[in-house]
């Protein structure tokens, strides 16, 4: 993708459309998907595979998947077959979940240019699964964070700690040149002023990895009514950090568009698909006033 191309907003399921991007063409991946899909997982066979990075490594290649000497050129290994075996066999749910995730993950992979960041998103319940598992898959090296967001809305649970945290996962493609500028990142007020300098209370902290942060104000200019809207402030942290102006974004379980929206304002290009009719026609009306983005519709999946 060059600078003179538009942004794109593309309506399709996400794995027909992503085998049309070429590699390494995204800065950063921001991936928010359904926990539960609800649908029966078409399984695909990986055609990447990690590069043994050590003769004690297992990672090597499997018959018939395709290798490069030298480079890491995808997934799977044996170590990660091992892995998500055990994993999978221990919880069925999660098993249907990471079928329908696999696939798109390994295309996030290659989409990623050399400093690029994927930062996915999850809920409690899936997120510790999907740790083991992507480190397996990118590499333990290229986790770079585990990313709290706290959040306090909604009933209360009485029977337990009240579950009001999601959790993002932060991995890099090649952790020896990955993008990431804290300085560009809008700063927070301390949670003690007193304890710090004036001139250190007026700057302002930089964030840690536990981000307090409204949900989407059920009143608030940002509401766009899609159910599962996810705040700007929370994308503008991100795309700050790990994006300079002028790079692409990708996000293929867009929704109501939250990605693109954020990187509008900051200046980065970006690409959106989400197969949901209803999430068009709401980025359709949240992207009016952005100049240049071009809606498509998409390859179906056979
Ligand atoms: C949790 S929502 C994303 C919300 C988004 N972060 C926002 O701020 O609005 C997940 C989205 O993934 C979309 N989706 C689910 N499966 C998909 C697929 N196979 N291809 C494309 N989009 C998909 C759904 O339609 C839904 O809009």
């Amino acid at each position: 993708m060059h600078s003179d191309e538009p942004d794109r907003i593309i309506h399709a399921d996400n794995l027909a459309v992503l085998p049309t991007f070429p590699d390494g063409r995204f800065t950063l991946i921001y991936l928010d998907p359904p926990f539960n899909t609800g649908r029966a997982q078409s399984r695909q066979s990986t055609r990447h595979v990690r590069v043994a990075e050590s003769p004690t490594d297992d990672a090597a290649p499997e018959p018939g998947s395709v290798s490069t000497v030298g480079t890491i050129t995808g997934f799977a290994g044996k170590r990660y077959e091992r892995i998500r075996g055990d994993l999978l066999r221990y919880d069925d749910r999660f098993d249907d979940y990471w079928g329908f995730l696999e696939p798109r993950l390994m295309e996030a992979w290659r989409l990623l240019a050399d400093d690029g960041t994927l930062y996915l998103h999850l809920d409690y319940r899936e997120a510790h699964y999907a740790k083991v598992l992507l480190d397996a898959l990118f590499g333990r090296e290229s986790f770079l964070n585990e990313l709290i967001w706290a959040y306090d809305y909604g009933a209360k649970a009485k029977s337990r700690w009240p579950t009001k945290h999601d959790t993002i996962l932060v991995y890099v493609k090649n952790p020896s040149a990955y993008w990431f500028d804290s300085s560009a990142v809008d700063r927070e007020p301390y949670m003690a002023p007193g304890l710090v300098t004036p001139e250190k209370a007026e700057l302002g902290k930089l964030p840690t990895d536990v981000w307090w942060h409204t949900i989407v104000s059920p009143t608030g200019r940002e509401k766009t009514g899609y159910p599962t809207q996810k705040p700007e402030g929370i994308l503008r942290r991100i795309v700050q950090a790990s994006t300079r102006e002028g790079d692409w974004v990708l996000d293929f379980f867009a929704g109501s568009g939250t990605t693109g929206a954020v990187a509008a304002t900051l200046g980065r290009r970006f690409v959106l698909v989400d197969e949901n009719p209803e999430a068009i026609a709401v980025m359709k009306g949240r992207f009016t006033d952005v100049a240049g983005v071009v809606f498509e519709q998409g390859p179906t999946v056979s």
